[in-house]
């Protein structure tokens, strides 16, 4: 760089780049990636994209082509609408939901319009550490708050609360098959936190990337479903389920703070990509993409499954972990005596790849925790990448705890 230029101050906040690292090591041939978050290519429906692409060079080539309103092509909106409505029961009207690119682009605007410097992020812990640094460049201080098996833990987020007053600006929460853990909040913990909060004129980020990719179990109401007050701001994405190439999302709020979400998107890029969304219209007009998503949850429990029997039967004792019901994530408890920024790079070595735990908190305060995505290998690099982290493990396991823990899988 010309060493008269000087970044902002903002870049501070940007020390750690480990999302970055995961996106870029993603290509690598022969690499066994259990890091990124990305859906399987294989499921992406590339031959229905190609029809639907020509139809809509046919039918709208002009308008496709052109510049697009900032809220989003209207087709698009009204089928967000109607999924949303008939998936998860709720009621957004059409001026109520904004077309993103992608829903990282609702983290950031959302960073942008409630978020000044010292300002409060509260936020479950651990969390998606794109989140954390969407809202933390804006120079936000992250307060986390610790979560169970079933959501977060109400009385801290009370007690955290009292104790920072009027200086927290915004609840960050992802209650479905949460990355990284790939836990979902309870439909008590549901009630529970809206009931608390709505006396709270916070407003609160409900991030639902992973809501639709439930295994076996019908996709839980959104804590926006509950919403009285229009508090919450609602995100969505096909990214997930879909593909994320096309980098199509959704935001939806219920209040006239979508107005100011619009002046936002107008002036970040004046629209998301118009033939991007043409074409994700026209394929939820001529495909069922229900049973697609259906398909894809599958291929998913299967490859969750095969990772799942290779940890039992490699991995040393003292290894603990949920079974997800849905998502992308394994999220792995290892012994306490074993650092997975040590571990990371041996496994680099032997070309297999994971995301530490330390990164999905800001404080990089667990270091023995690591999140495993299920859905990117197919099931022989899966059993290799296992067996090779738990060669890992196993020699950085010191021999009195391998005597003596047992597994505990939870
Ligand atoms: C919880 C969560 N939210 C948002 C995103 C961003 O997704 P996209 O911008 O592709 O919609 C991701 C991506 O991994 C995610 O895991």
């Amino acid at each position: 760089m010309c060493p008269a230029m000087k970044y902002s101050s903002r870049m501070n906040a940007l020390e750690e780049g480990a999302l970055l690292k995961a996106f870029q090591d993603s290509g690598r041939p022969g690499l066994i990636s259990f890091s990124a978050g990305f859906p399987s290519t294989e499921t992406y429906p590339v031959e229905e994209i190609e029809r639907s692409l020509q139809r809509v060079m046919r039918n709208h080539g002009h308008e496709a082509m052109s510049y697009c309103s900032s809220s989003g092509y209207d087709e698009l909106r009204r089928l967000i609408q109607n999924r949303l409505h008939q998936k998860f029961g709720l009621n957004y009207g059409l001026n109520e939901i904004i077309i993103t690119n992608g829903s990282q682009q609702g983290l950031d605007m959302s960073a942008m319009l409630f978020l000044n410097p010292d300002d409060i992020v509260l936020f479950e812990a651990p969390t998606y550490l794109g989140a954390v640094s969407a809202l933390k460049i804006y120079q936000a201080n992250m307060v986390s708050i610790p979560s169970d098996e079933n959501g977060i833990n109400m009385q801290e987020l009370a007690r955290t609360l009292a104790k920072y007053g009027n200086r927290v600006k915004l609840i960050y929460v992802s209650p479905d098959y949460q990355n990284p853990t790939g836990r979902s909040w309870a439909l008590d913990r549901r009630r529970q936190f809206i009931d608390f909060i709505s006396d709270y004129p916070i407003p609160v980020l409900e991030d639902a990337a992973y809501s639709e990719l439930s295994f076996d179990e019908a996709p839980q109401k959104p804590l926006a479903y509950f919403d009285q007050s229009g508090q919450i701001i609602y995100i969505g994405t096909f990214s997930k389920v879909f593909c994320p190439g096309l980098r199509i999302a959704w935001l939806c709020s219920k209040s006239e703070l979508i107005e100011k979400y619009l002046l936002l998107k107008n002036t970040a890029d004046l629209s998301s990509c118009t033939v991007a969304q043409y074409l994700m219209a026209d394929y939820l007009n001529h495909n069922d993409m229900e049973d697609h998503i259906k398909r894809i949850s599958t291929l998913y429990t299967h490859r969750r499954d095969v990772m799942v029997a290779q940890i039992n039967r490699c991995f040393p004792g003292g290894v603990r972990f949920t079974l997800p019901k849905g998502g992308l994530y394994l999220w792995l408890e290892l012994p306490e005596n074993i650092d997975t920024d040590r571990l990371l790079p041996l496994a680099i070595e032997r070309n297999v790849t994971f995301m530490e735990g330390a990164a999905f908190y800001p404080d990089r305060s667990k270091r023995n925790e690591i999140r495993l995505n299920f859905s990117n290998m197919k099931d022989a690099d899966i059993k290799k990448g296992i067996e090779i982290l738990a060669q890992l493990i196993r020699q950085s396991v010191s021999p009195p705890e391998r005597a003596t823990s047992s597994v505990n899988r939870r």
